[in-house]
């Protein structure tokens, strides 16, 4: 049993406090997106060197985003790379902080070793992802119309900066699905068999301070996450810690194949499938570790134990409502058709479930949500 956190976490209050601590200058490359340099960067006026992740794709890392940004960065010389983003910027600045990454298809693949050669400085600019605390990446090999998750010690970053400014211009959509994604990394990294006592009070803690949030939004609306971005921060990153070391199971194993479907957000394609994996582990478990669990989350929510779930959803509802499968799309016969996708090509996160499940579990849980 082992627990581990390595990136260094440091905090400033905004770009300009980073900028000055960090002393940014021209032997940096700057990883980010137009809509967060514009606001933020720009008017710092840094000497730095800047690569826009939007210029090379739209959406979730893929093979040819990577390939194509390769190109670009491999005629610059910086010594370390500073990512500012979501998930994407950070997910791909890890493969970019490596000596040798090109073509992203043989890294995954184990032919091209692994070995750092960049100093690596994350700021995740959204409040789910966990990214900067974790050595993974998530890859869409479209080359092959596989996603796949992969990692090594060598991709952790060295320091991972939480500069709630950032979220300043979060959009409501992107702030709900994120941070359902990090209570859905502590809730699933918490009920993990790979749980320590450690990476247990990270989840914990985090999973109080999202439903606290949470909580708090209903109450004055939504405009209130801005006065909660450090919260929100905190707990996105601590929900990475925890999984980082315990892992996450089923909700995100039967996500993948929906939402790469039928083009899901993250977060999103988790927030449909969640109710559906927790009711059936409390049919199949009720009275394992997800019991102590349910009673201190029900004590923020004050409710009963008993009643934790559906006060979840309705918290839940106020954040991001909930749709059935039906309506983003998906068939009836791809409930069994999933299951089996899952049971073949997620096993590197089901054996984190609770309880084992089986294909007719995650065909029945399909059903439930249909
Ligand atoms: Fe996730």
């Amino acid at each position: 049993m082992a627990f581990m956190i390595r990136p260094v976490i440091e905090r400033y209050a905004d770009c300009a406090a980073f900028a000055e601590a960090f002393q940014i200058g021209e032997r940096d490359l700057l990883i980010t997106n137009r809509y967060l340099y514009d606001p933020f960067f720009a008017p710092l006026g840094l000497k730095c060197q800047t690569v826009f992740q939007e210029e090379f794709g739209a959406g979730e890392p893929t093979d040819v985003m990577i390939d194509g940004m390769y190109q670009a960065v491999r005629k610059l010389s910086f010594d370390r790379i500073i990512a500012a983003g979501g998930g994407t910027v950070m997910d791909i600045s890890k493969l970019f902080a490596l000596e040798r990454m090109y073509p992203v298809a043989d890294l995954c693949d184990g032919t091209i070793p692994m070995k750092k050669t960049h100093e690596l400085i994350l700021l995740p600019t959204t409040c789910g992802t966990g990214s900067e605390v974790t050595c993974l990446a998530a890859i869409n090999l479209t080359r092959r119309g596989t996603k796949i998750g992969f990692g090594g010690p060598e991709m952790f970053a060295d320091r991972a900066v939480l500069v709630p400014e950032l979220l300043r211009t979060l959009p409501m959509k992107f702030f709900a699905t994120s941070s359902i994604d990090a209570f859905i990394h502590s809730i699933e990294s918490y009920v993990s068999p790979k749980a320590t006592p450690d990476s247990k009070l990270f989840s914990m803690t985090s999973m109080k301070m999202i439903l606290r949030g949470y909580m708090t939004i209903r109450e004055k609306g939504e405009d209130a996450r801005f006065t909660l971005s450090d919260d929100f921060l905190t707990a996105a990153t601590y929900g990475g810690i925890a999984f980082g070391n315990a892992g996450t199971g089923a909700v995100h194993a039967m996500s993948y194949p929906f939402g790469g479907t039928y083009h899901v957000p993250h977060g999103e394609s988790n927030r449909v499938i969640f109710p559906g994996v927790f009711d059936r582990y409390m049919m199949k478990d009720p009275n394992g570790r997800i019991r102590g669990m349910n009673e201190e989350l029900a004590g923020v929510l004050g409710c009963d134990a008993d009643g934790l779930y559906p006060e979840l959803r309705r918290l839940f509802d106020v954040i991001l409502p909930l749709k059935p499968l039906h309506e983003y799309g998906m068939k009836p016969e791809e409930c069994e058709l999933f299951a089996q996708s899952v049971e073949k090509n997620q096993k590197r996160l089901t054996r984190n479930n609770y309880t084992p499940l089986t294909v007719r579990d995650y065909t029945e849980i399909y059903e439930s949500l249909y």
